[in-house]
């Protein structure tokens, strides 16, 4: 997908207190970040960052981390972020692919909000749901694996649920339709999802986990 180019963004972004400038450091140590033992989530390509701000905002008690490789996407989560003061929220400017690098055993849930569904199959390694990417999920979970996705892309989602499922995840929950079921799920909408929600697209959600 091509996003418009925000002029200095990459600088925009340096200089927010947000920013993780040098994620690779901390390692099996994003705990002495935060300063506390609390579970530590995160998103991954957070675009402009709606959802997981709003997610810090909501659960003070847990750790948050939006991790976004467009810097031009990025500074809009950093502009709304100007003048809030929350103290379990990161964000991390790196490609996906890169999570092993940063994150050791310390991961809580994985957020797949509104990925690129990539519906090209020669693109297929790309969809943040191939077993290439679990493999890489396990790699940063603690103990159990926990996964929340949103779409509104039928053909992604009926991939993730066979590509998890084949992966021995269980579903916990899952909704064809999100915005009817609200009521039985916790939902806070991400940018991508306000906008298919206004248009009446369905969104399709489900909650996998699995518990060694
Ligand atoms: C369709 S947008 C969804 C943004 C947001 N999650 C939402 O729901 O509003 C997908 C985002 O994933 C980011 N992205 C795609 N591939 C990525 C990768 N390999 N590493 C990090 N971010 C990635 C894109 O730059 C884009 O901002």
């Amino acid at each position: 997908m091509q996003y418009n180019v925000i002029k200095n963004a990459d600088k925009i972004i340096k200089k927010s207190p947000y920013l993780v400038q040098n994620p690779y450091d901390y390692k099996n140590k994003w705990n002495t970040l935060f300063n506390n033992n609390n579970p530590i989530c995160l998103e991954l390509g957070m675009g402009r960052g709606d959802f997981i701000i709003n997610m810090a905002k909501k659960y003070p008690n847990t750790n948050f981390i939006g991790l976004e490789i467009v810097d031009s996407q990025m500074v809009k989560a950093v502009s709304r972020l100007s003048n809030q003061n929350l103290n379990n929220l990161k964000l991390i400017n790196i490609d996906a692919r890169e999570i092993d690098k940063i994150f050791g055993k310390e991961i809580d849930t994985i957020y797949l909000t509104f990925c690129d569904p990539w519906p090209i199959k020669k693109h297929e390694k790309k969809r943040f749901t191939h077993i290439s990417y679990l493999k890489l999920y396990d790699k940063i979970f603690k103990k159990n694996k926990h996964i929340i996705l949103k779409t509104d892309n039928k053909g992604f989602f009926a991939y993730s649920l066979e590509s998890l499922s084949q992966y021995w995840y269980v579903f916990d929950q899952i909704s064809l339709d999100l915005h009817h079921d609200e009521k039985n799920i916790d939902n806070i909408m991400t940018d991508f999802e306000k906008k298919y929600y206004e248009e009446g697209r369905p969104i399709y959600y489900l909650d996998a986990s699995f518990n060694n």
